[in-house]
């Protein structure tokens, strides 16, 4: 049974079918990719599946639960949470008070007896801004509050994370580290849903991907058998030609 299961969501607006008839599945302890061109539906997958979107159709089960009549807060409950494409957070704020913010709303529902302010320094520490945690959140490079929503989402105790870009603003170093970060989480159970324009990353980090098109879902598979499927090089591309799909194919391999 999977953590997470999309199960024929259709989105519609307007003329716009945002996703159609989407299948998609993410499980504990491992980072499931949902990649594919602007405007494919990723960010509005995201929002049926955290609740800020009714699906026009379809369903979104939680361990095999029908959540898809709750409201956002309540599927938070059931571990789910996600960081935003459009980051944010509290600029005015601290990094230690963004992720406290998170802690303590966590506290007023988990009834395990936590105390906020430990599990605030305890995900401050895991993502590694323990030292520039006193620096209100505006100020810091884009890379470093990337971090600190990280650090406020892991603050609710996830199973499940969804990255929207977390990688959008990183330079290559933080990039790289970033990666290692996300297959530590993952290697201590936490379930990971990554849209992300960085191919490299994605193809680095995830177990299982998804390629979204047009709304619909056109391929699913294994970094190497989604490197090599020409629909995907088609897609990236929008390209019948094939030498746009053989720049494609370079794009996937290692852009
Ligand atoms: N609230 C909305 N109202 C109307 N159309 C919308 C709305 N949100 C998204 N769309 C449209 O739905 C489609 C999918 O958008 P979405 O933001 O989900 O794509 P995306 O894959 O996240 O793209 P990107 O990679 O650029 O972030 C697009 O055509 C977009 O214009
Ligand atoms: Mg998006």
């Amino acid at each position: 049974m999977p953590l997470l299961q999309v199960d024929e969501v259709s989105v519609r607006f307007g003329g716009v079918m945002a996703n159609q008839g989407v299948n998609l599945h993410a499980d504990a302890g491992r980072i499931t990719g949902l990649i594919g061109p602007n405007g494919a539906g990723k960010t509005t997958m995201f929002n049926v599946i955290t609740g800020l979107q009714d699906p026009t159709e379809g369903r979104v089960l939680v361990d095999d639960k029908d959540v898809t009549a709750l409201k956002p807060h309540k599927r938070a409950r059931l571990g789910l949470a996600r960081t935003f494409q459009r980051l944010e957070v509290f600029g005015s704020l601290s990094a230690r008070d963004n992720v406290l913010v998170a802690a303590e709303i966590r506290k007023r529902w988990a009834r395990d007896g936590s105390d906020p302010k430990a599990v605030a320094e305890e995900v401050l520490e895991r993502v590694g801004i323990t030292h520039v945690a006193g620096e209100r959140v505006d100020a810091m490079p884009t890379g470093m509050a990337r971090l600190v929503e990280l650090a406020r989402a892991l603050a609710a105790r996830p199973r499940l994370l969804l990255l929207d870009e977390p990688g959008s603003g990183l330079d290559e170093s933080e990039t790289e580290a970033f990666g290692g970060l996300l297959l530590d989480l993952a290697r201590e159970g936490l379930g990971m849903l990554l849209v992300e324009h960085d191919v490299d990353l994605v193809m680095r980090v995830c177990d299982l991907i998804f390629v979204l098109d047009f709304g619909r879902i056109i391929a699913v598979g294994t970094p190497t058998e989604i490197q090599h499927n020409p629909d995907v090089q088609a897609a990236y591309l929008g390209a019948e030609d094939p030498d746009d799909a053989d720049h494609a194919a370079e794009e996937l391999t290692h852009s």
